[in-house]
């Protein structure tokens, strides 16, 4: 198997064509909104969440492009979420992917209807989604709108304001790690596996991998918040003491906090241990991200 960058490269190109096919074009009226949801999709993001739904796909032998909608799908939900989390009201945020944040050059009321949009956007195109013989199309709606739903996503993010300035148990900072960050990456390979028809043992695997490598996700971006720069991240860094957020560094200290993400990392590569499939790149993917500098 060969290297892991031009892999993800090849990856990230057939995402980016397929988000442009499907959003409406920066011209379709009123200009303004299309705009504002392309400067924040097409702001160059690392594309985590559909690349493992197109790798879940391919280690259960079907095709990336069976997978597309589903990934453009996930990469429009997770995108609505960032320009939300960035407004003055929640993280208050002036950076992001590398450029000012949405509301910085749209204003407050295009951003937040800019994210709204992109939320509709990724159920019409997870609904483009080709049943299989174990899934319909109600399944994949269904599997998105509860990643993003008050018990999940948003609840997460309604956890993560209400701990800021208190001092939470491990427990309950799992829980928020789970739920706004966890929960739309495991969403994301299931959905990929969904559409390649995984057996219910294989979509059980696969979903211990994504809720272990998502939950380490976020543990690394609180690292990274600490020992990061802002030109490399792309967004501020430092922002999470400021904001006095919970975090693993805050709990746990910078090395707990290391300690655990390898741990939950190695959880996750467990759960693919007696995977009836491929799954040589979801390992090398969990292996990226637990060494990744942004
Ligand atoms: C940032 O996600 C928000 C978190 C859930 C930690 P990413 O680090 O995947 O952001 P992009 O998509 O690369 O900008
Ligand atoms: C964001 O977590 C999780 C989301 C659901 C968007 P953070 O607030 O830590 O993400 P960054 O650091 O701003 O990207
Ligand atoms: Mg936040
Ligand atoms: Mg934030
Ligand atoms: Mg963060």
């Amino acid at each position: 198997m060969s290297d892991l960058k031009p892999y993800l490269q090849e990856l990230i190109a057939e995402i980016d064509t397929a988000l442009d096919q499907q959003l409406p074009t920066k011209d379709t009226a009123p200009e303004t909104i299309h705009k504002a949801m392309r400067y924040s999709i097409f702001a160059g993001g690392k594309r985590l969440r559909p690349v493992v739904t197109l790798a879940a796909a391919e280690a259960l032998g079907a095709s990336r492009e069976s997978a597309l909608p589903a990934a453009c799908a996930v990469e429009a939900m997770h995108t609505y979420s960032l320009i939300h989390d960035d407004l003055p009201a929640m993280d208050d945020d002036d950076l992001r992917r590398g450029r000012p944040t949405n509301h910085k050059i749209f204003g407050d009321a295009i951003a937040i209807l800019a994210g709204d949009a992109l939320l509709n956007e990724s159920f019409l195109m997870v609904a483009r989604t080709e049943a299989t013989e174990r899934y319909n199309g109600l399944d994949f709606v269904r599997e998105l709108a509860t990643a993003g739903n008050s018990q999940h996503l948003i609840g997460g993010q309604v956890m993560d304001i209400e701990a800021e300035g208190q001092t939470i148990s491990r427990e309950a900072l799992a829980l928020i790690h789970d739920t706004k960050t966890a929960a739309l990456l495991t969403t994301s390979i299931r959905l990929g596996a969904m559409a390649a028809n995984a057996s219910p043992i294989q979509l059980s695997s696969l979903s211990r991998f994504g809720r272990a490598m998502g939950h380490a996700f976020q543990v690394i971006d609180d690292i990274l918040d600490v020992t990061a720069d802002t030109e490399t991240l792309g967004k501020t860094a430092g922002k999470d003491l400021v904001a006095e957020k919970s975090t693993y560094p805050s709990l746990l200290g910078l090395d707990g906090a290391k300690a655990e993400a390898l741990r939950l990392t190695n959880e996750a590569l467990q759960a693919l241990d007696e995977l009836d499939g491929d799954p040589t790149r979801l390992r090398q993917i969990a292996d990226y991200l637990l060494k990744r500098e942004y």
